[in-house]
């Protein structure tokens, strides 16, 4: 018989580290370079990150704290995601010290940049996908009793995608080729998404 180990979050998670970023996991990174209003670069990982919609395509991240991302988003309505890969892990955990809004964080991380098309801020020359955002929904995350929290979710319609052509084969996008990296728990576990551990299941109307 299962023995479960139950909690109320508001109480404490009784554990030895708070399980909640190992079970929801592994989580795509959101990789999001952006500009200030005075054209500082910035560069940053978030893992509570996803795509919410597909017409338009809809993806976003949540700060938890207003930092530089958000308010450069805030400020300008815009940002890029960019695909974080194993070869890029490196960079992109060194964008994400803890330095002020007037550091360019792709100098900071020694990481090159492509201009982009249709928005201002640059995207991760290296990065074999990129997505152009302009800002539709900045929400403040509130609980349940409608307390404002101080964490933020960004939503941003991707205008622009730029995609490596190696990573096409026939017209379709290879998920494993890019070798993608997303984070699992604890302070320091990441996963890469390899071809060896991929299954195929169709819906049950669309078999
Ligand atoms: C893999 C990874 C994922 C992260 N995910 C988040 C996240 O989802 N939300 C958040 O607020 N910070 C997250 N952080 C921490 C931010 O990247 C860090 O606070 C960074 O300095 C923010 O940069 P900015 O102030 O330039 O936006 C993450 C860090 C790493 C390495």
């Amino acid at each position: 018989m299962t023995t479960w180990h139950f909690y109320e979050p508001a109480a404490g998670h009784g554990l030895k580290h708070d399980p909640l970023n190992a079970i929801v996991a592994p989580r795509p990174i959101g990789w999001i370079s952006t500009l200030s209003v005075d054209g500082v670069r910035n560069l940053a990982p978030y893992s509570f990150f996803n795509l919410f919609n597909y017409a338009p395509p809809l993806i976003g991240f949540s700060s938890v704290g207003w930092k530089d991302s958000v308010a450069n988003v805030a400020a300008t309505g815009a940002f890029v995601w960019n695909l974080a890969t194993r070869p890029l892990a490196e960079a992109m955990n060194a964008s994400s010290a803890g330095v002020d809004a007037a550091t360019d964080e792709f100098a900071l991380a020694g990481i090159a940049a492509a201009p982009s098309r249709l928005v201002a801020p640059p995207r991760v020359a290296d990065s074999p996908v990129a997505f152009e955002c302009r800002l539709t929904q900045l929400i403040r995350l509130q609980t349940k009793e409608g307390r404002a929290l101080d964490q933020w979710l960004v939503i941003g319609e991707a205008v622009g995608i730029h995609i490596d052509a190696g990573m096409l084969e026939d017209g379709v996008y290879q998920t494993a080729r890019a070798r993608p990296i997303s984070r699992g728990g604890g302070p320091a576990d990441y996963f890469e998404t390899r071809e060896d551990a991929l299954f195929r299941m169709h819906r049950p109307d669309q078999a």
